[in-house]
């Protein structure tokens, strides 16, 4: 008999090796699990097994019934078989096909902890149809370059990640990610598109990518030198001697055109508000091209930090924006319809009070991380409990209520503390006054008309939804 499929969502931890069904991470031994990231990295294609040998064990002589037991072990693993296969069909003789669809995540920060559920996204459907409407039209031909803001924790990386994991239907694409650092001073120049750069220049395919930067875009292949040959590197320098910011940019943006001749580019940039002037320069570029390109720049950035520190991203932001030349993504909280399905989802089976995710809801004000944490606190103490195959809830309401879990409180502590005496007092006052002075009472109101100290307030950030009623009483 087939062994059972698994009834939870999987998916691939690359950066992690792991393969995940919920929040259990499933046993896989390292050479089963790079057959798995093979195979998911070939989707739909025969691999023979002559390739499968050849790709995994480059320096041995192995005979296909290792291939065979590895196969089996997958199987078992992903509840597929042979005879009905969802993940791995096997082409008769010749080798294998992967027919099935195993979301892949990359980032090192995810999920290390066994405990943490994995991408589980809550709300979000609209703002996952304006992405995949910006990369529908970007394949047209038609650039496209999209800010997804909001104060940090409210679900940008999430929202950019369960996007990448939607993509298999748009065929091959590039797809490069860049980081922006925290960091005092000017920060490096262009240090998330070199990283991208990077990324696209060591990923498949990527000696597509060298060669052409190294044709058309001299200046910056020169300043990744770990990718080119030693003589190689000379000619580079000689050629980019004496090249000018504009000569960067024009050649950047020439390369990254007739890159995406061949197949369309996504490239994400996170945490602009971070980044240095220099990249702002790159965004304002290939935005305002008019040259045909297939081509979707993400970058997310927070807001209030942005507006806290003057950050120049604000103005490049609404220049681009006002001449239809980018589209701003701004994320709401989760609504509490959204909270509810997200209890649901990860706790399945669980028997949960009505109220639980009211409570929810109310306590974080629908932010992400103050949703995500607070769930998982309660899971690290016990109150919610794996119980008959579903989950159960011990203890009362009101305790969840009154609860701050001491990593959100570290959290919260350090933001207040980088505010200014000044600030900190305006905090004080609104988190007696509450929503109205904040101005985040829902359509306004006498609060959300101005005055001084919702200017101030709203520069805040971050902070200011601890003063909004988030944990109160607890930080007090
Ligand atoms: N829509 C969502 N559904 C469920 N969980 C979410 C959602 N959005 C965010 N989270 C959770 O909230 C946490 C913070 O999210 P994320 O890192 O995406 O925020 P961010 O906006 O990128 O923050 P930062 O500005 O610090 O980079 C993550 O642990 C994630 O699991
Ligand atoms: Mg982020």
């Amino acid at each position: 008999m087939p062994p059972e499929p698994p009834s939870l969502p999987m998916w691939l931890d690359l950066a992690n090796e792991r393969l995940w069904c919920s929040d259990q991470a499933l046993a896989l031994r390292p050479k089963t699990f790079a057959l798995l990231r093979y195979l998911v990295a070939h989707p739909g294609q025969l691999l023979t097994k002559a390739a499968l040998l050849e790709a995994l064990w480059p320096e041995t002589m192995v005979s296909e019934v290792v291939l065979a037991v590895r196969i089996r072990e997958l199987r078992q693993v992903l509840g597929d078989s042979a005879q009905a296969p969802r993940f791995i069909e096997t082409v008769h003789r010749l080798g294998f096909r992967f027919i099935g669809h195993l979301p892949t995540v990359c980032s090192a920060a995810l999920h290390t902890s066994a405990l943490a559920p994995p991408l589980l996204l809550a709300g979000r459907e609209r703002e996952l149809d304006v992405l995949h409407g910006a990369l529908a039209t970007a394949l047209t031909g038609v650039r496209q370059l999209l800010f997804v803001t909001g104060e940090a924790g409210l679900g940008k990386t999430t929202l950019v990640e369960a996007f990448l994991t939607a993509l298999k239907a748009y065929g091959p694409l590039w797809i490069g990610h860049g980081q922006c650092l925290d960091h005092y001073g000017a920060g490096e120049a262009y240090l998330p598109v070199l990283e991208a750069l990077g990324r696209l220049c060591r990923g498949p395919g990527g000696k597509e990518v060298v060669a052409l930067l190294e044709q058309h875009a001299p200046t910056w292949l020169v300043q990744m030198p770990g990718l080119v040959q030693a003589d190689d590197l000379e000619t580079l320098q000689r050629r980019s001697a004496g090249a000018t910011q504009d000569r960067m940019l024009c050649e950047l943006a020439e390369a990254l055109e007739l890159l995406t001749a061949c197949q369309p580019l996504l490239l994400v940039l996170e945490d602009l508000h971070w980044s240095d002037l220099s990249t702002l320069d790159v965004l304002a570029v290939l935005a305002r091209r008019r040259e045909p390109a297939r081509l979707l720049l993400l970058g997310t950035y927070r807001l209030p930090d942005v507006l806290q520190r003057g950050h120049p991203l604000h103005t490049v932001h609404h220049e681009l924006q006002r001449h239809g030349q980018c589209t701003g993504l701004p994320l709401p909280v989760l609504s509490e319809t959204a909270v509810t399905a997200y209890l649901t989802t990860r706790f399945p089976g669980a028997c949960l009070p009505a109220g639980l995710a009211r409570l929810v809801h109310q306590r974080t004000e629908g932010h992400p991380l103050f949703m995500v944490t607070a769930v998982e606190d309660w899971v690290r103490r016990g109150w919610l409990v794996p119980a008959d195959g579903g989950w159960t809830l011990r203890g009362e309401l009101a305790a969840f209520a009154s609860t701050v879990p001491e990593s959100l409180r570290q959290m919260l502590e350090q933001q207040l503390e980088r505010l200014s005496p000044m600030e900190q007092r305006v905090l004080e006052v609104g988190s007696v006054a509450g929503d109205h002075l904040l101005g985040r009472r829902r359509g306004g109101g006498p609060g959300a008309r101005g005055g001084r100290g919702r200017g101030l307030v709203r520069r805040l950030g971050t902070a200011s939804a601890v003063a909004g009623g988030v944990w109160r009483a607890g930080l007090a």
